[in-house]
């Protein structure tokens, strides 16, 4: 047995070595990024010293340079343009990769006056500009396929390698600029068995302190909402590049390919290439003939193989929340319509009956969505593990074919919408359990952001996805939805902005960056909804010109907080909690986000009579006069322009009011 797992290891590692090896033998493209604003017309003198430029740059690459900047042209037609490969990269390699980038970035940005194009191997580009020794962050790039588990990876002592490896590479990148190669790697040990590898180059015609900052602002991006899970990943800017891996991408010294490069004559290194390729094969064959072996090994126990290769120890965690399709069937009575109990952006929510009795919510995800199976159950695993009073209980999944499925717990009452917008329920929800429902809710977030172990953005946080049982707590629902559904994140945004319009803070309708303070912003206009029973820029729209943000502003600078009450709570509530219920609600809606408090501290407001709240200012959105209107219910599958409806618009903060406590 032990014999075998650890003839297994050494296929897996032999299998690593052969694709570290196969990597460096081709120029891996990742992206070109081209101006649309500043374009050149063909055949003008712009055009023939661009072309000049390119012929110079790959023409010098055969003189064994690493980096080389170069300039064609004069006056207003000059062309400046570099390339920089990757330190480690042997120079046949650099003169290959410096070839297509070439080539690539003149058929991809025919009539660019700016480009810019990363391959794993190198970096090239060139502008109508004089951007040389200039630190440039944008634009930028970023590649992270592969996923792990946060979870786990987190327990491994991951992101603590990760970390001391990008709290060092800054330094001595900044120092390497001295030197011949300046680029610098760095190797920590996360666990037995994992080791962290990170890379950081600057291009040389930097100055120390802004390669430093460059690398620190590119890591940065790591440790962003983008990476998280990422058990490999880089960021490209135009002035300097950073990778993590967890197997040594690199050929330095001291690990494992480096041999191949260092032969001094050309006839050795061909005589070494060509063994390794062969060996290369061989072991490819191997590992051919091995995956065949296990293949004809069945579906299921293939199925068992693949999931004990990415999921470790947590595998029996995942087969004990795996249900089957048929049971799912069963339990929805084939997803009938009269067990049918809502439809959210994500898919269909049914009543499901499970074979023990128990009653449990099965909702049916859309498959439209990109996602894979790993990277879905990797999302489930992470997704069960977040258990709190304050959130809906995940019991398990199924995923067959085009069918993704989770289940949840079963929670009587329908959600919080339900009660708050409707004319006659709303009188079932007294002050007192509204104000428990918003501290249940606050907790909720709480554990969503901080207490778990990995922080977690809902990105749509409404009265819709907050379920009340029997006793009316509050149990939000449809957290992780954002991580499991899209997953395409690019530098802490997202291409697909999901959520709501009306719960939206500006910063994610206008621009897709999410942040901890986006959910502040939406849980501010879920408490002002809850104080006044009203909808957001939906009630209201039809006889006033202002939403309910501006409404609860107008009323809290008038010093008539009540006003904004739900008149059906007539005189039974608690003026300070109301009070202090609308201040919270009204910083959370603030333009900036660093101005709207973290959850944390919310909790302590709502718990703490002593705690001294500031003052809010005029909240976002706020527009004298002028009518917004779009649908409440509204998700988009590119981003907006920024022209939008939603024009942000500029705090007046010239009026600070203090409120009588
Ligand atoms: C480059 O990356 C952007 C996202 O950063 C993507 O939208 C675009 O399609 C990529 N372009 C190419 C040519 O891969
Ligand atoms: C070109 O576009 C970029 C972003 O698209 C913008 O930041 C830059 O200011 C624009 N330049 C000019 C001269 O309009
Ligand atoms: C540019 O010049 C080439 C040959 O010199 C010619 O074939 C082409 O039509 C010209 N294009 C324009 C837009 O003038
Ligand atoms: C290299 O670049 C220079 C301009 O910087 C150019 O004059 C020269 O022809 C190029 N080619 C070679 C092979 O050096
Ligand atoms: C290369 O870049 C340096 C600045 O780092 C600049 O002074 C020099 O003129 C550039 N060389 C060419 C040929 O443009
Ligand atoms: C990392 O682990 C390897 C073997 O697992 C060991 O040889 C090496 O010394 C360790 N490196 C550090 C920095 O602890």
């Amino acid at each position: 047995m032990i014999t075998k797992s650890k003839n297994n290891l050494k296929l897996f590692l032999f299998c690593t070595l052969v694709l570290t090896v196969t990597e460096t033998s081709a120029s891996v493209f990742n992206n070109v990024s081209c101006t649309s604003n500043h374009t050149f017309t063909p055949n003008t003198t712009f055009d023939a010293n661009l072309n000049t430029l390119l012929s110079y740059l790959s023409s010098n690459v055969t003189n064994n340079f690493r980096f080389f900047n170069t300039t064609s042209g004069e006056d207003s037609d000059t062309v400046y343009g570099l390339y920089m490969c990757r330190g480690d990269v042997p120079f046949a390699l650099c003169r290959e990769c410096v070839g297509f980038a070439t080539q690539t970035i003149a058929s991809s940005c025919p009539t660019s006056k700016e480009a810019v194009i990363w391959y794993n191997e190198c970096l090239l580009r060139y502008s109508y500009r004089f951007f040389f020794s200039r630190m440039e962050e944008w634009p930028r790039h970023q590649v992270n396929i592969p996923l792990g588990d946060p979870v786990v990876l987190h327990s491994s002592g991951f992101y603590d390698a990760l970390g001391s490896i990008f709290d060092e590479l800054p330094n001595q990148a900044a120092l390497a600029l001295k030197g011949s190669n300046p680029y610098a790697v760095k190797q920590e040990n996360a666990s037995a068995s994992i080791t962290v590898y990170g890379l950081a180059q600057c291009t040389p015609d930097l100055v120390a302190g802004d390669c430093r900052r460059c690398i620190a602002d590119a890591a940065a991006e790591f440790a962003g909402s983008c990476c998280g899970g990422s058990i490999g990943a880089s960021v490209l800017f135009p002035s300097c590049i950073v990778r993590y891996e967890t197997y040594p991408f690199y050929q330095h010294s001291g690990t494992s390919a480096p041999t191949m490069i260092k032969g001094s004559g050309n006839i050795r290194t061909e005589v070494i290439v060509i063994v390794v390729v062969l060996v290369a094969l061989l072991v490819i064959f191997l590992c051919i003939g091995y995956c065949g072996f296990i293949w004809i090994k069945g579906r299921k126990k293939r199925k068992a193989s693949d999931h004990r290769e990415n999921f470790g120890p947590e595998i029996s965690v995942l087969e004990s929340l795996e249900f089957d399709f048929a049971t799912i069937e069963a339990a929805t009575n084939k997803f009938s319509e009269e067990r049918r109990i809502g439809k959210g952006g994500y898919g269909e929510v049914y009543k499901g009956i499970l074979p023990n009795g128990e009653e449990v919510a099965v909702k049916r995800l859309s498959t439209n969505s990109r996602q894979g199976a790993e990277e879905f159950k990797n999302e489930v695993l992470l997704i069960a593990k977040l258990q709190h009073k304050n959130l809906v209980r995940l019991i398990g999944f199924c995923q067959e074919d085009r069918e993704k499925i989770l289940v949840y717990e079963n929670v009587p009452n329908k959600s919080l919408d339900h009660f708050l917008f409707d004319p006659q329920k709303r009188r079932v929800l007294t002050w007192s359990e509204r104000f428990k429902i918003i501290k249940g809710i606050a907790r909720g977030i709480l554990y969503l952001h901080e207490d778990s172990r990995l922080k977690i953005i809902h990105r749509d946080i409404k009265p819709s996805n907050v379920l009340l049982d029997n006793d009316i707590n509050p149990k939000i629902s449809d957290f992780g939805m954002a991580r499991m559904v899209d997953t395409n994140h690019i530098q802490g945004c997202t291409n697909r902005v999901v959520g709501t319009y009306g719960y939206m803070s500006p910063e994610y309708a206008m621009h897709g960056q999410f942040s901890d303070k986006s959910d502040v912003f939406s849980f501010g206009v879920m408490i002002l909804e809850i104080i006044s029973g009203k909808k957001n820029s939906c009630s209201f729209e039809s006889y006033r010109v202002d939403d309910l943000l501006s409404y609860a502003w107008n009323n809290w600078r008038d010093e008539s907080p009540f006003q904004l009450l739900d008149p059906t709570l007539e005189e039974s509530y608690c003026p300070n909690e109301v009070e202090k219920c609308m201040q919270i609600g009204l910083l959370c809606v603030q333009e900036n986000p660093d101005e709207r408090p973290k959850i944390g501290t919310i909790v302590s407001y709502l718990n703490n009579t002593s705690v001294q709240i500031p003052i809010p200012l005029e909240p976002a959105f706020f527009m004298h006069g002028r009518v917004r209107r779009h649908s409440t219910e509204h998700q988009s599958s590119s981003g907006y322009s920024t022209n939008h409806s939603f024009s942000s618009s500029v705090n007046k903060i010239s009026t600070t009011i203090f409120f009588p406590r």
